[in-house]
């Protein structure tokens, strides 16, 4: 089998504009006059979290943690370790978690446990995309932007191996 990685543009660079547009507009109905703290987990979200908030028109606050666990290649190692970064106290305000995808969802599932803990007046999760097939631990996405098939996906925030996260269009990596 040859190791060449062929990528292939699963969305384009205004596929994803229109998909963030459609939800900052979900997100605004919901959370307006609420002030709510949006959390991104890095690094993945960066540039999610950076096209959404410019389309959110009303007060909101903004923090990013990093949850260890995922180590290189394609594949979770299952154990999410810690989340760090957490520095504002989220009790009693409206949470919005932002992610680049939810896989098998154990990280998703690991932080959203972690910030229930906490008590926050609401709890919800917006992912960019969804892939359902490699789901382990169930998670409810409350704002998504695309579900997408069993590949590996590189760009607008997404990596391998800490390459690829600049691209402005999202790919899917394929061996042939
Ligand atoms: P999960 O814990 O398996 O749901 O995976 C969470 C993390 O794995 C995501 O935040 C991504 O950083 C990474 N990940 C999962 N699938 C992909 C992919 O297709 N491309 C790039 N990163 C991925
Ligand atoms: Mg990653």
């Amino acid at each position: 089998m040859s190791s060449q990685l062929e990528p292939r543009i699963l969305f384009s660079r205004e596929e994803i504009e229109a998909a963030v547009k459609r939800l900052a507009a979900e997100i605004r109905k919901d959370y307006l006059g609420k002030r709510p703290l949006l959390i991104g987990i890095l690094k993945g979200s960066f540039m999610f979290m950076a096209d959404l908030i410019r389309l959110l028109d009303f007060p909101l606050e903004v923090e990013f943690v990093r949850l260890s666990s995922y180590g290189g290649g394609r594949e979770t190692s299952g154990e999410v370790r810690e989340v760090q970064g957490l520095l504002s106290p989220i009790k009693g305000r409206h949470v919005l978690v932002i992610e680049d995808i939810v896989d098998t969802g154990l990280t998703t599932g690991f932080l959203l446990d972690y910030l229930q803990k906490e008590m926050p007046a609401s709890l919800k999760l917006c992912a960019l995309t969804d892939k359902p097939a490699r789901r382990r631990r169930s998670v409810a996405i409350d704002y998504l932007g695309f579900s997408v098939p069993n590949k590996f996906l590189v760009g607008y925030g997404l990596d391998l191996d800490e390459k690829y996260r600049n691209l402005p269009d999202i790919y899917v990596l394929e061996r042939d």
